[in-house]
């Protein structure tokens, strides 16, 4: 098993020494919640034996991790004493991939036989997770993982599963199931996965080679969402389209984000659809993107000269259901290149991660951002941004972070070498480590509502009524601040959240069933353009303050 780092271990005890010698913070109501400095870090595991740059977190509550297969050995072995060999790997009997399980806090190895790295995926509507590419002998093929909770699952490796080689490609699960594999370095083209047919092949996307800037590359990883009407929202270098895959046409492009720097790897900014709600057939809904931070035009090749360019402070935020939509700038309180942005159950936006300067790529990463940002999109523009608490673990190139079930984000990785390597500059980094956003604080206890039923793993149908049971502590409940929110799980590598949206469930008016128990009814989201079928993770918020734990539940 993974051994304990001592480097790793002792920001943990500076944390707690700091906690001592700080005076306890003052009370704080709920109008402050996320008040500057809010949440607050912990260790999870001090080494889980592989440097995280991939994570998808699974309906049986575990996250898969995986790494790279030819980097040479990383600190865990293979189960049963196994070997592997590869073309650039000769007995390696080291693991690169584990599956953490968030209840027992554990990690065990897992069997990737070929090359994973800088890959895709998406969980199918049944919950499998299919991962696509990578490099070397592993860039055209397909790996499938099946949920279990009894540790026996593990890869399945489906050899040449993919037309053309998908390298920093990036995937969105679809309406009908299946999910479509959207470019990768030289790849001007998307496919789907499963194939629909033997006759299924890459279908070429002009819009890729026209924002492929051929020195640098600025448009891999695309920011790609599912818009409500069942187009897709396609973001590559500095602009996007809305585009048709069923008739594959552009139906719509999109502005320049203003000053027109690239926000996509190495540039690597990260992206959001904000917030859903109004979801029922047939209605009017309005979806949003938020891009956020970058690399200057240059940036790049500055980084290969060993110059590293300060990075963007700006977000754009764009409401791509308009006919004529238009950016919106935003400053942040800091820049921030290769963040992860992710959308909390309470429907604000969590900046984690990153660098101040340089870019994605070897070694060029510097000024590690230790403080995530959280973004409240309802706020008026100048008063959006609060600054949390920091952490002491540098996150740069090829680190990553997940929301889990008990609202807690899992972040790990951090790795801008091109082997594991402790004793460089930003060593690789083999922890695991939780931020709890500030509304897991105790002091939100008694606002916090904790889901009676359905129970977790209901199946649920498009549009159907939902009644949701629920307590909270007496006296404490405000019916008018309720909302019930649905978020299904993400693939997360290179600082974007594959598949990621929320979804503010329509209803809400909430019966008072016993005492402390309450019931909040609402309606599903009406259709698959909405809400891809597959699992999703459903949040009761009261006040600003989710549920924890959320209950699983499958829609079809
Ligand atoms: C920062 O985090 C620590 C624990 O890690 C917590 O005790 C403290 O309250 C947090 N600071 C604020 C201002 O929330
Ligand atoms: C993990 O690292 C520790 C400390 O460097 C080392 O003692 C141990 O052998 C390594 N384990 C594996 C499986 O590489
Ligand atoms: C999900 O569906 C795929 C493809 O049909 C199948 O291979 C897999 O076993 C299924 N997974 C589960 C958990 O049922
Ligand atoms: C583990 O659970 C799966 C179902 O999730 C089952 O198919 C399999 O037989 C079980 N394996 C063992 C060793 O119990
Ligand atoms: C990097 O260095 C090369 C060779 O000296 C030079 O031609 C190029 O202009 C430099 N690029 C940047 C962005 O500084
Ligand atoms: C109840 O919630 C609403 C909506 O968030 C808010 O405007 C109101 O001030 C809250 N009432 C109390 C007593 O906290």
């Amino acid at each position: 098993m993974a051994t304990n780092n001592p480097s790793l271990i002792l920001p943990f005890c500076v944390l707690h020494l700091l906690i001592l010698l700080l005076p306890l913070p003052c009370h704080r109501n709920i109008l402050t919640l996320a008040a500057e400095g809010g949440g607050k870090w912990d260790f999870l595991l001090p080494n889980i034996g592989v440097s995280a740059m991939h994570m998808q977190l699974l309906n049986t509550d575990r996250v898969v991790i995986f790494d790279n297969t030819d980097f040479g050995p990383s600190n865990i072995s293979l189960p049963n004493g196994a070997c592997r060999n590869t073309p650039t790997s000769q007995n390696d009997c080291t693991a690169h991939s584990v599956e953490y399980d968030v209840a027992s806090n554990s990690v065990r190895p897992l069997v990737v036989l070929t090359d994973v790295l800088c890959s895709s995926g998406a969980l199918m509507p049944n919950g499998t997770l299919v991962q696509t590419g990578g490099f070397n002998n592993g860039d055209r093929n397909v790996r499938i993982y099946n949920p279990c909770n009894n540790n026996s699952c593990d890869w399945q490796e489906i050899s040449l599963g993919l037309n053309v080689r998908r390298w920093y490609a990036t995937n969105h699960i679809l309406p009908d199931g299946r999910q479509i594999i959207i470019g990768g370095r030289r790849q001007f083209n998307y496919e789907f996965y499963p194939k629909s047919s033997g006759a299924d092949r890459a279908y070429s996307l002009p819009f890729l080679s026209q924002t492929n800037d051929p020195t640098i590359e600025n448009n891999l990883y695309p920011f790609v969402f599912l818009n409500v009407d069942g187009n897709l929202f396609i973001f590559a270098n500095n602009r996007a389209i809305l585009f048709d895959y069923v008739r594959r046409v552009v139906v719509r492009s999109y502005p320049t984000i203003p000053g027109g720097d690239p926000r996509c790897y190495p540039s690597s900014g990260s992206a959001v659809l904000l917030p859903l709600r109004n979801l029922q057939a047939g209605a009017n809904i309005i979806a949003e993107v938020l891009v956020c931070g970058g690399a200057p035009r240059g940036a790049f090749a500055s980084a290969r000269n060993g110059t590293f360019v300060g990075s963007l402070n700006t977000c754009g935020r764009i409401r791509i259901t308009d006919s004529n939509p238009q950016w919106v700038m935003e400053t942040m309180p800091m820049g921030r290149v290769m963040g992860d942005m992710l959308l909390l159950p309470n429907g604000n936006v969590l900046i984690i991660n990153g660098a101040g300067s340089g870019t994605a790529g070897w070694e060029f990463g510097r000024n590690p951002v230790l403080t995530p940002v959280v973004y409240i999109p309802g706020n008026p523009i100048g008063s959006r941004f609060e600054v949390q608490n920091s952490t002491f673990t540098p996150r740069m190139y090829h680190s990553t972070a997940i929301l889990l079930r008990d609202g807690r984000i899992v972040v790990a990785g951090s790795n801008p070498h091109i082997s594991y390597s402790f004793t460089r500059l930003f060593p690789t980094d083999l922890s695991l480590e939780a931020f709890s956003p500030s509304y897991l604080d105790s002091q939100f206890a008694k606002l916090r509502p904790r889901i009676v039923s359905p129970g977790s793993q209901s199946k649920i149908r498009y549009g159907q009524q939902l009644a949701i049971r629920f307590t909270i502590p007496p006296g404490r409940l405000n019916g008018t601040s309720v909302m019930v929110t649905m978020v299904p799980p993400t693939f997360t590598t290179h600082a974007f959240l594959m598949n990621q949206r929320l979804l503010i469930l329509s209803g809400g008016s909430v019966t008072v069933v016993a005492r402390s128990t309450y019931q909040v009814r609402v309606v599903t989201p009406g259709s698959g353009r909405v809400a891809p079928s597959g699992y999703y993770l459903i949040f009761v918020v009261h006040q600003d303050v989710p549920t924890s734990e959320g209950i699983w539940v499958q829609i079809s």
